[in-house]
């Protein structure tokens, strides 16, 4: 069949891969990818925010297979725009409807939906302009640190924790009455804090059914020890060592379950995947059946950089997968996984997540076992490799254990050299440290 995947980053090339694998992919596009794509499919210069174009390239190269990667056309739309036109609609899409993706697109509506399903998560209350008191107010019942989000997308950027009372109203203020995120934070989300670790849960659905995909640990900050800005994710590693079976099947029947019986009671269209990130509180590593896992967001695709780790520890065919998922037929297919462990160790661009350069000449190194994917890369008329992004590259290792998958994925990265060149080497530390304690 022919497969078309949207997106230019590390998780498309860690789905194309998977994709490419597969025997019933004859011929698979990426729009637009990047020159990691371009060695596993054929590279297509689309905006993949405009569905009509979308819709003619599929019409007219008989794609069967639409897999949407990040969020935005989803939010937007892209699966009810594809049911609804009569020579799109027999395209199977792998990515919710649109009212499937407010769990991502809209943090009030992903709340009230844990609230009515009984999905453990942080107590909130959610405020416009209107009730910034009430705001206020609430605020001076909780506990520092306070959580804001802005309900809207925001580009990864709308969640402020802040350490006291004053400064969490100040900024409660700029949200709602300075639009301090745009539209994005018209309504603003106030939780309670939850202290504990945080990982990452995948699922994929056909909205009925269900498969859980390995579970991660992304590094979101750009310093050692999580410290400084914000990123898109420095790295990640796949299975999470304290989250064994006791701990995942109350994941399951607390979280996964309940969330799918509730997109399948509320009649929410949804073919596609979950990202659950989670807060796991009480954790005793030294007892398996410790921890209490609470829901800290829903994304309605795969994490970047997780898919990195999460993806090549899949063995089944992943387009058997989707396509079981497009017909509803989850129910009749099983998951293989590969029990090493994987470690994905991003690289970036010097300053990034600020300013940063872009277009410098990226050597590769000699190829070994790791698998290599990229992120922001483009090639120059000379066919050169270069920097086109903030997150450039990753390396990704299986071995064994934990600790061999982190050495190797971390020789991989030394290999590879531009200007400006930037990793973080604590990538599973703070897991190794743990498991040690226990
Ligand atoms: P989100 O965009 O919802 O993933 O939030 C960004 C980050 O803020 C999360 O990855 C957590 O590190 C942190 N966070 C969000 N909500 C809470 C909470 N209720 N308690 C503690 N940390 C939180
Ligand atoms: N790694 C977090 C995300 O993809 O949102």
């Amino acid at each position: 069949m022919n497969i078309l995947l949207l997106g230019s980053g590390g998780r498309e090339h860690a789905i194309a891969y998977k994709i490419a694998q597969s025997d019933q992919c004859s011929q698979l596009y990426i729009a637009p990818g990047n020159a990691g794509t371009a060695a596993v499919g054929e590279n297509v210069s689309l905006d993949i925010n405009d569905f009509e174009a979308v819709g003619q390239f599929v019409i007219s190269h008989r794609v069967d297979m639409l897999v949407v990667g990040p969020e935005a056309p989803l939010v937007a739309g892209i699966a009810d725009y594809f049911a609804k036109q009569p020579l799109l609609r027999n395209v199977m899409v792998i990515g919710p409807s649109k009212q499937g993706a407010m769990l991502e697109g809209s943090k009030d509506y992903a709340k009230a939906f844990m609230q009515r399903h009984n999905i453990p998560t942080a107590r909130y209350q959610t405020f416009t302009e209107a009730t910034l008191a009430d705001g206020e107010r609430f605020l001076e019942t909780l506990q520092p640190p306070y959580v804001l989000k802005a309900d809207g997308l925001a580009a990864g950027k709308g969640v402020l924790i802040e350490p006291d009372l004053a400064t969490a109203k100040a900024h409660l203020r700029e949200m709602l009455c300075d639009h301090k995120f745009g539209d994005a934070s018209a309504s603003v989300v106030i939780e309670e804090y939850l202290s504990g670790i945080e990982m990452s849960v995948f699922v994929l659905t056909d909205g009925t059914h269900y498969l859980m995909l390995p579970a991660a640990k992304d590094y979101k900050r750009i310093g050692e020890g999580d410290t400084g800005l914000n990123t898109g994710g420095m790295g990640s590693v796949s299975p999470v060592p304290f989250a064994g079976k006791a701990f995942m099947k109350k994941v399951e029947d607390r979280i996964v379950k309940p969330t799918v019986r509730g997109l399948r009671d509320e009649k929410i269209s949804y073919c596609g995947f979950i990202f659950i990130g989670l807060m796991c509180c009480g954790i005793d590593p030294s007892d398996p059946a410790s921890g209490d896992p609470y829901v800290i967001e829903y994304n309605v695709r795969m994490g970047d950089p997780e898919t990195e780790s999460v993806f090549p520890r899949i063995k089944s065919d992943i387009v058997h997968l989707f396509e079981n998922a497009a017909r509803g037929d989850l129910d009749g297919c099983s998951l293989e996984v590969d029990p090493r462990s994987a470690a994905c160790v991003m690289m970036v661009a010097g300053g990034y997540p600020e300013s940063y350069k872009k277009g410098d000449v990226i050597a590769l190194g000699t190829d070994d076992d790791t698998l290599v994917f990229h992120c922001g890369t483009k090639r120059d008329g000379k066919g050169r490799l270069l920097t086109n992004g903030g997150r450039v590259i990753c390396t990704t290792a299986l071995a064994p254990s934990l600790p061999e998958a982190l050495l190797k994925s971390y020789n991989r990265s030394q290999a590879i050299e531009w200007n400006g060149k930037y990793y973080r080497r604590d990538i599973g530390q703070d897991l190794l440290k743990l498991m040690q304690e226990a």
